[in-house]
C-alpha cells in the first residue's frame, strides 16, 4: 500500500474543502494507494459529513472525532511553539484517543548547514515516541526548508534520514509498526521518486492537495 496524506493546512475555506473532498470522492484511487484527507480543524466536520466514512480523515494537530490519523508535530506547530516535550504530549493523547499518529520530524536549514540533520531528527523521534504505547506509527520526514518552498529533498538524502529514523524508532518503540513518509514540496512531478524508494511507504503533501488537478496528478504519479 501506498499512502498518499494530503494536509490541507488552513489553505482551503470549509465550502472549498468539502466541494474538493466531493471531487475526491469521484477519483478512481488505484487499489495499492490509499487516500487521505487531512482538512482544517474548523472544516473537519463538514468534510466528514460528505465522505462518510469512504475516505479516511486526519486531524492537522492531534486527535478530532471522525479522524483515522492525527499529525503530531507537524513543523507548522513547532514554529508557533510546540516543543519536543509538548509533541510527546500529543503522541500520548492520540495514541489513548485511538487515532494513528503521524509524527512529523525535519530538521531546519541551519540545522542541515551545521551538519545536525541526524541528531535532530533521532531526537524528535526519540523524544516523542520513547515510553509511548504506540502500536502503529507513521513517520513523516519533512525537512522544514523543503516545506512549501518549492525545493524538494534529493531522494537519495531522504533515504539516509528515513535510515536514522528507523534506527532511532527501533531505540524508542522497538515494538511498533512503522510506516514511513516523505514530505516537503512533492508535486505530481517528483512524487515517483519518492514512492519508489524501498523504505518509504508513501508521501505527505501540502500544496499539491489543495487542488484536484495536482492531488489527482500526484496520486496518478505514485
Ligand atoms: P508542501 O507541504 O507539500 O506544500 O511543501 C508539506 C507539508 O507541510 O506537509
Amino acid at each position: 500500500m501506498k499512502y498518499l496524506f494530503a494536509n490541507w493546512k488552513m489553505s482551503l475555506s470549509a465550502e472549498e474543502s468539502v466541494a474538493l473532498a466531493k471531487e475526491a470522492l469521484g477519483f478512481k484511487i488505484p487499489e495499492d494507494v490509499e487516500l487521505a484527507l487531512f482538512p482544517s480543524a474548523s472544516a473537519f466536520s463538514a468534510v466528514r459529513d460528505v465522505v462518510n466514512g469512504k475516505l479516511p480523515l486526519g486531524a492537522q494537530d492531534g486527535y478530532l472525532d471522525g479522524a483515522t490519523y492525527a499529525l503530531v508535530g507537524h513543523s507548522d506547530r513547532r514554529a508557533t511553539g510546540d516543543t519536543d516535550e509538548a509533541v510527546a504530549g500529543k503522541m500520548k493523547k492520540a495514541i489513548e484517543a485511538g487515532v494513528i499518529p503521524v509524527l512529523c520530524v525535519g530538521e531546519t536549514k541551519a540545522e542541515r548547514d551545521a551538519g545536525k540533520r541526524d541528531a535532530r531528527i533521532r531526537e524528535q523521534v526519540v523524544s516523542a515516541l520513547t515510553g509511548a504505547r504506540v502500536q502503529k506509527v507513521f513517520i513523516a520526514y519533512e525537512p522544514v526548508w523543503a516545506i512549501g518552498s518549492g525545493q524538494n529533498d534529493i531522494p537519495g538524502d531522504t533515504a539516509s534520514a528515513i535510515a536514522v529514523i528507523d534506527a532511532a524508532l527501533k531505540e524508542a518503540a522497538p515494538d511498533a509498526s512503522a510506516v514511513f513518509l516523505y514530505g516537503g514540496s512533492v508535486n505530481p512531478q517528483n512524487v515517483a521518486s519518492y514512492t519508489h524508494l524501498p523504505a518509504l511507504g508513501g508521501v505527505l503533501v501540502g500544496k499539491a492537495g489543495t487542488s484536484i488537478a495536482t492531488l489527482r496528478g500526484t496520486m496518478e504519479a505514485m
